[in-house]
C-alpha cells in the first residue's frame, strides 16, 4: 500500500522544472514527477545512464518508491547530500573539478542519447570530495543527424558563461565571487572587458552579443525541435522562408562546425592552470609549528556534550581541522577561509588522502551574498560548534568590523557552542616579537563585554601570549 507524503509536511524551493519538484521530507530528498513526465522519466531511468553515472560518482543513488504526493504520479528518492556547498563557496581547484563533472556526464549521455540542457554551477554538488550533477530534470533527448551522430550542445552557452569563463578568469586572479554570476550587468562588465577579443571592444556591446548569441544558436542548430524553430520565426514570410530552409539544411547536414567535442572541452578545462598569485595568508599553515595549543582546544571542544559538527571560520589549509579530526570525535568538519590558496590546499590534499569527512569550502565571514532561491550559508553550513581561531583581532582591526556585526554572524552559524580566540596584542608578529599599537578601545574587557551579550561564557583559557580561548554556548532563547 503507497504512504502518502503531505504537502504541509514537505519542504521544497520554487521549482523551474517542467518534469517535477525536488523536496525534502523527513532529513530525506525526493523528486516527484508530474504525470505529463513520467514517460520520459521513466525512459531515462531505463536507458542505463543514471545508473552509469551513479557507478562513476557522477550523480547521486536514486531509487523509485512507493510513496505518492499530490500532483505527482511518481516518487523518487536521491541519495541526501550535505551539506550543500554552493559555487561561492567553490576554490578554484573544486571549480575546475566541477567544470570537469559536467562534460563527463555530457560525454557519458551522449552515448545513451542525452544530454544536459543545463550547465550552471547549481547543478553540481561536492558530496564526499567528489562533485556530483544532480538534476535529472536536466537531461533531454539528443537529435541525431544519423544514428550515433550528434552535433551541438543546448547547454553550451550556459556552460561557457557560467563556467568555462569564470575559471579562466579566476586562473588570472580575478576573485569573482561565482555567485555573482546570476546578475547578469555584473557579467556583461565581464566579458566586455576580459573575455572578448581586442576586436571586440571595438563594437558596442549591443552587437558583439547578438553576434556571441548568434554564434551559440548556430553551435545548437541540431539540438532545437522542430516545433520550436518554426514557432519563433512563424512571422514573417521572410521569417517563414528562413524556417524551412534551417530545417531543410539540417536534414542535409549542411551545417558545418556544430560540433561539440566534451572530450576535447575537457582537454581545455584539464590545461587552465591557476597562475600561481601570492595571496595574503595562501602559505600561512605551511609555516605553522605544532604548538600544544591546537591540542588544548581539541581537548576542550571534544568534552563538550552531543556535538557532532563543527565550522571553522579563517581555517585556512586545515590543519586545526586536521587535529580536532584526529584528537575528537567530530562526523563532519567545515573547514571554510576566503583565502583561495588556502582552501586550494586542503582541497587537493584530501583528495590525495581520501580524507572526506573535512569538507573545505570558501567563505568570507564579512561577506553576505544571497540569491533567494536557495538557502543562506548560514543555514546550509551550520553546525553544532564554530571555532574562530586567531581571526578576530584582523576583523575587528584590519577590516574594520563591529563585535556585534562578527558575533552575530559567528552566532547564525552555531547551533550549540562557540570557541573563540581574543588576541590581547592585536595584530603582533611573533616572528618579530612585535606589535602594532591597537586602538584603546581594543581590550580584553570590551571583547568580554560584547562576548558576553552574544553567548554564555563557559570557558577562558589562555593558551599562548596574544591567545586567549572563550568557549561560549548559545544563550537559551537563541540556541535550536
Ligand atoms: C592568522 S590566520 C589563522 C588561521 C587558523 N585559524 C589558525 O589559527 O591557524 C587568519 C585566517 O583568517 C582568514 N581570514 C581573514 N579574514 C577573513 C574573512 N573576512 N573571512 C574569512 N576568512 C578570513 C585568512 O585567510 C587566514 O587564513
Amino acid at each position: 500500500m503507497p504512504t502518502k507524503i503531505d504537502t504541509p509536511d514537505i519542504q521544497a524551493r520554487p521549482s523551474v522544472d517542467r518534469n517535477g519538484f525536488v523536496f525534502s521530507w523527513q532529513g530525506r530528498i525526493f523528486r516527484g514527477i508530474y504525470p505529463d513526465a513520467q514517460q520520459q522519466i521513466q525512459e531515462l531511468l531505463d536507458s542505463g545512464l543514471i545508473a552509469e553515472l551513479e557507478s562513476k560518482n557522477l550523480f547521486p543513488k536514486t531509487r523509485a518508491t512507493d510513496y505518492t504526493v499530490d500532483g505527482c504520479s511518481l516518487v523518487l528518492e536521491h541519495e541526501k547530500i550535505s551539506p550543500i556547498l554552493l559555487p561561492e563557496n567553490w576554490s578554484f581547484e573544486m571549480h575546475k573539478a566541477a567544470c570537469l563533472c559536467l562534460l563527463e556526464v555530457n560525454r557519458i549521455a551522449s552515448k545513451y542519447g542525452y544530454s544536459t540542457i543545463d550547465s550552471h554551477g547549481f547543478n553540481i554538488l561536492f558530496s564526499k570530495g567528489e562533485p556530483k550533477f544532480i538534476d535529472l530534470g536536466s537531461f533531454i533527448k539528443t537529435k541525431a543527424i544519423r544514428p550515433g551522430v550528434v552535433k551541438g550542445w543546448r547547454g553550451l552557452q550556459e556552460f561557457q558563461q557560467m563556467m568555462h569563463f569564470p575559471l579562466l578568469l579566476r586562473a588570472r586572479g580575478w576573485d569573482i565571487n561565482l555567485i555573482q554570476l546570476y546578475d547578469t550587468s555584473f557579467f556583461s562588465i565581464l566579458k566586455s572587458w576580459c573575455r572578448h577579443p581586442f576586436w571586440a571592444r571595438l563594437l558596442s556591446p549591443r552587437i558583439y552579443n547578438r553576434i556571441e548569441d548568434a554564434y551559440y544558436i548556430y553551435k545548437m542548430i541540431h539540438q532545437i525541435p522542430d516545433e520550436m524553430i518554426s514557432d519563433n520565426l512563424k512571422y514573417t514570410a521572410i521569417r517563414r522562408l528562413a524556417a524551412r530552409c534551417i530545417l531543410f539544411g539540417r536534414r542535409l547536414n549542411l551545417f558545418p562546425f556544430t560540433k561539440v567535442s566534451f572530450a576535447k572541452l575537457a582537454g581545455k578545462i584539464q590545461k587552465i592552470r591557476k597562475k600561481r598569485r601570492r595571496s595574503v595568508w595562501g602559505d600561512y599553515h605551511d609555516k605553522i609549528e605544532v604548538t600544544p595549543r591546537f591540542s588544548a582546544i581539541a581537548e576542550m571542544l571534544k568534552k563538550l556534550p552531543n556535538c557532532k559538527t563543527v565550522l571553522e571560520f579563517g581555517g585556512n589549509s586545515g590543519f586545526f581541522s586536521k587535529i580536532l579530526l584526529e584528537e575528537g570525535n567530530f562526523d563532519q568538519i567545515i573547514c571554510t577561509d576566503y583565502d583561495v590558496n588556502a582552501i586550494d590546499k586542503l582541497y587537493l590534499e584530501l583528495r590525495e588522502t581520501g580524507e572526506t569527512r573535512i569538507i573545505p569550502a570558501m567563505l568570507n565571514i564579512s561577506q553576505d551574498l544571497m540569491l533567494s532561491n536557495f538557502e543562506p550559508n548560514e543555514k546550509r553550513l551550520r553546525s553544532d560548534i564554530v571555532c574562530c581561531l586567531a581571526l578576530t583581532h584582523h576583523l575587528f582591526l584590519s577590516q574594520g568590523l563591529s563585535p556585534s556585526f562578527v558575533f552575530g554572524r559567528i552566532k547564525k552559524y552555531a547551533t550549540k557552542y562557540v570557541a573563540i580566540e581574543f588576541m590581547p596584542l592585536g595584530l603582533y608578529s611573533p616572528k618579530f616579537d612585535d606589535t602594532l599599537a591597537t586602538p584603546e578601545w581594543y581590550c580584553e574587557e570590551w571583547f568580554r563585554e560584547n562576548f558576553e551579550k552574544h553567548f554564555k561564557l563557559i570557558d577562558r583559557r589562555i593558551l599562548e601570549k596574544n591567545r586567549i580561548l572563550y568557549l561560549g554556548q548559545l544563550l537559551d532563547d537563541e540556541s535550536n
